[in-house]
């Protein structure tokens, strides 16, 4: 499963991209405000720093503006996935986009059907939100679960499954155990990933141990 980082905040991206942890990186609008910087610089600079997708989301509802914002946002690199909303317009811009050898990112996704057409329109990507779901009483993992089943049944599909609207380490655990391609993680879920208590009670006794052995390996 690839690793991608849901954020535009450049310190964390570079400290996870140098622990070798990222195969990419998803922005969106509120993400992008929250950085407080121009996208075309914040998008630049992340990807500088990861070589993978960096998704880039147009701001604009209606094809023809999408079409102009997504060219300009595709322009900053050769890694940059433009991000449509799953709407009509969105779906036509994404087979533009995507008979251009553009890779796309189809975002907002909340059903099976609409990943569905996502594949079918060409999409690199398709992002299910899974927290927004569960946010709402539904299960998030049982859309990923039903699409993962669709897109299986079509192995002339090459949408890949982005779970997107992590919140949670078992939400990475279960989109893994079903299959989805690709998890975006926000930075402090990838972190707590990492954690487990046992492992620092453990390193606290072999440390403790060590001491008291008094020695030293350089
Ligand atoms: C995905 O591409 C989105 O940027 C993101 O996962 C949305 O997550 P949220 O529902 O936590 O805002």
């Amino acid at each position: 499963m690839k690793f991608f980082v849901d954020t535009a905040d450049t310190a964390e991206i570079r400290e996870l991209a140098e622990a070798g942890l990222l195969d990419g990186v998803t922005t969106n609008p509120s993400l992008i405000m929250k950085a407080g910087r121009p996208i075309t610089d914040v998008i630049a600079e992340i990807c500088d720093v990861v070589s993978g997708p960096v998704s880039a989301e147009v701001a604009a509802t209606d094809y023809d503006t999408m079409l102009k914002e997504g060219r300009k946002l595709a322009e900053i690199a050769d890694n940059v996935a433009i991000k449509v909303p799953l709407t009509l317009d969105g779906l036509k811009a994404c087979r533009t986009f995507a008979n251009e050898g553009r890779m796309v990112n189809v975002t907002l996704c909340f059903s099976a059907n609409q990943a569905l057409l996502a594949a079918k329109a060409g999409a690199a990507f398709i992002s299910p939100f899974i927290g927004r779901l569960d946010d709402i009483n539904l299960d998030g993992m049982e859309l990923i679960e039903e699409i993962r089943i669709i897109y299986d049944n079509y192995p002339n599909f090459e949408t890949e499954i982005l779970a997107a609207s992590v919140r949670t380490p078992n939400h990475v655990k279960q989109a893994a155990m079903i299959g989805a391609d690709v998890v975006t993680v926000p930075p402090q879920v990838l972190r707590s990933l990492i954690k487990h208590p046992l492992t620092d009670k453990g390193l606290e006794a072999f440390l403790a141990d060590w001491k008291k052995a008094g020695q030293s390996i350089l």
